[in-house]
């Protein structure tokens, strides 16, 4: 029996809600595949700022940094402000233990209808390599003259060499692994530091990968070629930002956002990976048991990935594509009426459970 103890944060709102349905996955494959898992549950979320002043203690990355993976619901709350809850948990998450590669996989599955028409099921297959650690993102900045007609906000775009290259090379890699083909995505044209370092450091790694056929292609362009034609992407590197919003745009495109997984990867592996949902915490449906948990499911799939057990993580996608190909039974997000509990239910039916 192999034992992985997990730190698992279900956060806020729905994230509660759909981090249930991802333990019941892994405990029933896990079972089949002699791996069982420990959860250490932390009550990290905004009803903890509510309560104490803080999202998590002031030592909680040292609490979870032996864990072998970290399991995060969602976090955010309308009585917090999200700048709070973010750089409270979820960013110093990402950024202390180093995990500079967000992998956000997209596919259509047979059973799901995508508002797009010609993402077919079974042809649109990619992957959205996102940096995860700086970029757009960065903490260099602030809000000045507060109240006076001047009032301003800065944010510094950093991209570094050692960011760019770890996160390009992490994604060639992953594209000669799959179909050679990587698109990075860029503004060039608009942008007059960044993303010129960007486009040149991108390249300087592709001259390792000639098997890689790749471009560049710019993110405004970018968000409609994936709109017409989703099926021709297999891997697309992106900035912090650009991701971000290319992979619910690439999630809305497979049908819905509560479908869409995601793994903050450590390639290291001197730190935890953390694997979370791509949605929030949703605070629209929160407290109707109406979430999607298969975006927190397929999660689970990743971190079973992660950890060496592809054959157990493979199972998962199975019995997720089997529940829509061969059942009506799917949330309201999907059109139609289940709850999350009668979804993850038939999921774990499907999985032999
Ligand atoms: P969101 O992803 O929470 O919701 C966007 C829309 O998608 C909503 O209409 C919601 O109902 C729907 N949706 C999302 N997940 C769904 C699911 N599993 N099933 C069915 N429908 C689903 O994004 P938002 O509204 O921009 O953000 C809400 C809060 O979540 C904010 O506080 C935000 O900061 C936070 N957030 C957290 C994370 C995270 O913790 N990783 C990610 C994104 C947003
Ligand atoms: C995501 C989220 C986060 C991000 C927010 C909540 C900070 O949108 O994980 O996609 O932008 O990284
Ligand atoms: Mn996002």
């Amino acid at each position: 029996m192999t034992d992985y103890r997990i730190a698992l944060i279900p956060g806020d709102g729905i994230g509660r809600e759909v981090t249930p349905a991802a333990c019941a996955v892994l405990d029933a494959v896990g079972a089949r595949h002699g791996i069982a898992f420990t959860y250490d549950e932390f009550d990290w979320s905004c009803a903890r700022y509510r309560a104490l002043g803080a999202m998590m203690p002031d030592d909680g990355l040292s609490r979870i940094r032996r864990h072998d993976a970290i399991f995060l619901g969602a976090v955010g709350d309308p009585s917090v402000p999200d700048h709070v809850s973010l750089w409270g948990l979820l960013i110093p998450i990402r950024r202390g233990f180093r995990q500079y590669v967000n992998l956000r996989p997209v596919k259509v599955f047979e059973g799901v209808e995508s508002p797009v028409r010609r993402a077919v099921a079974g042809e649109v297959d990619l992957v959205v390599v996102r940096e995860n650690v700086e970029g757009e993102y960065s903490e260099i900045g602030g809000r000045l003259g507060r109240g006076f007609p001047e009032e301003m906000a800065v944010q510094e775009a950093v991209f570094t060499r050692a960011g760019v290259t770890r996160v390009a090379d992490y994604a060639f890699s992953l594209a000669a692994s799959r179909r050679n083909r990587l698109t990075s995505a860029t503004k060039s044209n608009g942008i007059v530091h960044t993303l010129p370092f960007w486009d040149e450091l991108v390249a300087e790694v592709g001259t390792s990968y000639p098997d890689v056929t790749w471009d560049a292609e710019h993110i405004d362009a970018l968000c409609a070629k994936v709109v017409l034609d989703p099926a021709r992407f297999d891997v697309i590197v992106a900035s912090n930002l650009f991701g971000d919003i290319l992979s619910d745009l690439t999630a809305a495109v497979a049908g819905s956002i509560g479908i869409a997984p995601a793994a903050n990867i450590n390639p290291e592996r001197e730190f935890p990976s953390m694997f979370e949902p791509v949605h929030g915490s949703a605070p629209d449906i929160a407290g109707r048991g109406i979430a999607n948990p298969l975006g927190a499911v397929w999660t689970a799939a990743m971190l079973l990935d992660h950890l060496g057990h592809p054959e157990a993580a493979k199972e998962i996608e199975q019995a997720m594509a089997a529940v829509l190909a061969k059942t009506p039974i799917r949330t309201p997000d999907l059109g139609g009426s289940a709850t999350t509990e009668a979804f993850t239910k038939t999921i774990l039916e499907f999985l032999g459970m």
